[in-house]
């Protein structure tokens, strides 16, 4: 099996920084040491609010780190531009309410084909590898083969929910959704990658899914570094990656 990447989101050192609007914790300093303890990547969500990573955020990460930047954000002309000018490795779509506190479900992509091919063809034009997040549903995993997307990134945050709260059969069932997605996505050429909620112990089945290729895990991580310090929390989460794929073999 390939070694399954880590991609680190990094937006709550922003979230922690912007409750006091001054410079600390800075995040380019994040995505560095993230970088130093084995990162694969770093993920950052633009939101339309600026409520964590900032535009001049996105383009001192992207300076500053020498792996590949995951440029996160809403399919709106001005993310468009914004990317086109950032040219970040790559690009994940999601989808974007003012009133939530973070990303709820996956992208409606399904009902959206059109626009979506439209949006994605100079992104992809301009050189950057396009994910969409999406729900393990298999309408939407279809869809998101149809509009040029390299890549579909499953939202496993129902099943990493269940697993918190004790909830044994939603979680096989969740994870069972996620399987079959994973391997649908695969057979339709898509690259796999999954996120939203992971944490010590929701990630192993995750990680043991041959066609996964990449994690991206944030919230949980960040408030792990409190205690362990960040390449202490990220190096716990490669360890239990390893060991999940490893086994898995
Ligand atoms: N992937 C996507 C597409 C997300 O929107 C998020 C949350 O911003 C994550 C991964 C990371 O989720 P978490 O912070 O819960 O680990």
């Amino acid at each position: 099996m390939e070694k399954l990447r880590l991609g680190i989101n990094i937006d709550h050192v922003a979230t922690l920084r912007n409750a006091r609007g001054g410079a600390t914790p800075d995040p380019v300093r994040a995505a560095l040491a993230a970088e130093e303890a084995g990162a694969d990547g770093i993920t950052a969500h633009l939101r339309e609010d600026r409520r964590h990573i900032r535009d001049a955020d996105m383009e001192a990460i992207r300076q500053a780190i020498s792996i590949p930047l995951n440029f996160e954000m809403a399919a709106t002309d001005e993310m468009a531009r914004i990317a086109l000018q950032t040219k970040p490795h790559a690009v994940c779509l999601v989808p974007e309410r003012r009133e939530e506190r973070t990303t709820e479900g996956g992208l409606e992509v399904a009902a959206d084909q059109t626009r979506l091919a439209h949006y994605i063809a100079p992104l992809r034009d301009a050189g950057a590898r396009i994910s969409l997040f999406v729900a393990a549903d298999p309408a939407q995993i279809e869809a998101a083969s149809h509009v040029g997307a390299q890549v579909v990134e499953l939202h496993v945050g129902p099943y990493c929910d269940a697993v918190d709260e004790g909830r044994a059969d939603d979680a096989a069932a969740e994870l069972k959704r996620v399987t079959a997605a994973a391997a649908q996505a695969h057979d339709l050429g898509l690259e796999v990658h999954a996120g939203h909620g992971l944490s010590y112990t929701s990630v192993a089945p995750i990680a043991a899914l041959p066609q996964v290729m990449e994690l991206n895990i944030g919230h949980f991580l960040m408030g792990e570094a409190l205690f362990r310090g960040l390449p202490g929390a990220i190096s716990e989460m490669r360890r239990l990656m390893d060991q999940a794929r490893a086994a898995a073999v």
